[in-house]
């Protein structure tokens, strides 16, 4: 019997924030999915193909991380694949409203528990969406997403602006 955790996500893209909680979840189950959820509503920088490949080539080092995407409930993804927890980081108070919201909206529809990692200092400012903006306006971002994402993430920046007409 294997003990499973999701960290689920919009990974657009993964930032060491996001790999502090999936290395620490990593240690404390048998198995970590990484559920990368499609919102049609929103268009990402990244295709979820493109997050899916970093984060499985990012994660490969621990072992025992599963990477997949999900359209739909995340709640249907932890019922297909029996997963009982989700695992989520709290970066700060202002987080916690709505993380409750879900986790009590979740456990109602299904039972499936919600864990909380505090967020390490350091990544308590970090998020995806900020490491876009700064990087698209120039801002150094390296030491705030892996290596790798950090690349993809330069070369899609110079892809948009060599792609602008005016
Ligand atoms: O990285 P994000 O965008 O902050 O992650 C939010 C996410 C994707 C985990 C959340 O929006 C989610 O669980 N979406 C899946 C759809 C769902 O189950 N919605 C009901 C939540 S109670």
């Amino acid at each position: 019997m294997f003990r499973r955790a999701v960290c689920p996500g919009s990974f657009d893209p993964i930032t060491n924030g996001h790999l502090d909680i999936i290395e620490r979840a990593s240690r404390l189950y048998d198995v970590v999915h990484v559920a990368v959820l499609v919102n049609k509503s929103k268009k990402g920088m990244f295709t979820v193909e493109e997050r899916i490949a970093m984060i499985e080539e990012i994660t490969a080092q621990y072992g025992n991380v599963k990477v997949e995407s999900h359209a739909g409930l995340l709640v249907d993804y932890c019922k297909d694949r029996e997963i009982p927890a989700i695992v989520k980081g709290l970066r700060a108070v202002s987080d916690f409203d709505y993380e409750l919201q879900m986790a009590q909206m979740n456990h109602g529809l299904t039972g499936v528990e919600t864990l909380f990692v505090p967020t390490s200092p350091t990544y308590s400012f970090l998020s995806s969406s900020l490491v876009k903006e700064v990087a698209t306006l120039g801002g150094d971002v390296s030491h705030l997403v892996p290596e790798l994402v950090f690349r993809r993430l330069t070369e899609r920046i110079a892809e948009r602006s060599a792609g602008q007409t005016d």
